[in-house]
């Protein structure tokens, strides 16, 4: 069997490099394009990084076409809620525009198969949970809407251009490569796990956003799901292009929900320590659960999630946390 190559925007950040480790893992030939403008150099094994930013249309056709991948992996984008409602130009810019040159630039080189990095935010606030690949699109942020956007240019390059594609609509991603290699760095950090992980190590408390929620301890419920689960997802979702699937959304999370105590307790017992947190007002835009139906991605991929076990996953992310603070 030859080789399948892959081009994998955004693979030095937290999920495109642990995706590129499984890839690798599993005989792929990867290309990394990333801008190292969020990524980390030393994400990325050497040897496999083109450093450069994805609206550089004719560059990134001629990787495509020198590397000559047969799919790309599109992680490349900003990812943070709050800062898109603050500069929206800015997301609308590097998410849609950025896309939109790989889209482009795929055409160009005849790359006809992407798997794209969207997101539960493409839902906004659902009328009820778990969450169906059906239900509205009805973003209520920046963030959210960009991924939309970068949606519909995917069905017109599908259309015109017949590049398949296969949108990913991840719920929250935690965890870590479980040996350690790698882990989840975002500056700044807004995600729970690593939020409440440094919480313990500082001492600083962290912020429950609103504990007078309708759910079973009044804090907010999410669907966190380990990066190593959602990197596999990834590459069944490459093998169904690949092997000639039409284009398709599909959730990926457990589908089962956590409230943030139970966070803070999972983060409590894997660390043996006290997590300092105060109780803040609700944000606004938060809806009180966000749980995925997966059912799609498994009878359609045959995807399952390996790491169920909550405890399983905070001791990964926290394993790299004292890792990458020992420097060891
Ligand atoms: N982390 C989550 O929980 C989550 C949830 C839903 C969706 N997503 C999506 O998954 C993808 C990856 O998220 P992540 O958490 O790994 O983010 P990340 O910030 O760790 O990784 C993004 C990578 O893309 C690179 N990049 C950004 N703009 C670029 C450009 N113009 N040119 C080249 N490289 C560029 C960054 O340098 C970084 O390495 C994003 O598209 C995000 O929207 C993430």
């Amino acid at each position: 069997m030859t080789t399948r190559k892959i081009l994998v925007t955004g693979g030095a950040g937290y999920i495109g490099s642990h995706t590129v480790r499984l890839l690798l893992d599993q005989g792929y030939e990867v290309t990394v394009v990333d801008n190292l403008s969020k990524g980390y150099r030393e994400n990325v094994p050497v040897g496999h990084l083109v450093e450069m930013d994805i609206a550089d249309t004719r560059r990134l056709a001629a990787v495509l076409k020198e590397s000559g991948a047969e799919a790309v992996v599109h992680f490349a984008a900003f990812i943070a809620v709050g800062e898109s409602m603050r500069e929206p130009a800015r997301y609308f810019s590097n998410n849609v525009c950025g896309s939109l040159s790989v889209l482009a630039a795929m055409a160009d080189a005849g790359v006809r198969h992407i798997v794209f990095s969207s997101t539960a935010a493409v839902y906004g606030n659902p009328h009820a949970t778990p969450i169906l690949e059906t239900f509205p699109i009805q973003p209520v942020n920046v963030y959210g809407e960009s991924k939309v956007m970068v949606e519909t240019l995917l069905r017109w390059f599908d259309e015109i251009h017949q590049i398949t594609n296969v949108r990913l609509r991840y719920f929250n991603a935690c965890g870590a490569d479980p040996q350690g290699r790698l882990g989840e760095q975002h500056e700044p950090e807004t995600h729970l796990v690593p939020l409440v992980l440094r919480a313990v190590e500082s001492g600083q408390p962290v912020t429950i956003f609103g504990d007078d929620y309708d759910t079973p301890d009044g804090t907010c419920i999410r669907d966190y799901i380990h990066v190593n689960d959602l990197a596999r997802a990834h590459i069944q979702a490459l093998e169904y292009l690949l092997g000639g699937g039409t284009s398709d959304a599909f959730n990926v999370g457990t589908g089962t929900g956590h409230t943030v105590l139970e966070i803070i307790r999972a983060v409590e017992e894997v660390t043996g320590r006290k997590v300092p947190y105060t109780t803040g007002p609700r944000r606004e835009g938060d809806p009180a659960a966000l749980v995925a139906a997966s059912d799609k991605l498994r009878t359609k991929l045959g995807w399952k999630p390996q790491y169920t076990d909550l405890r399983e996953i905070v001791r990964h992310a926290w394993n790299f946390a004292r890792k990458s603070k020992t420097g060891t």
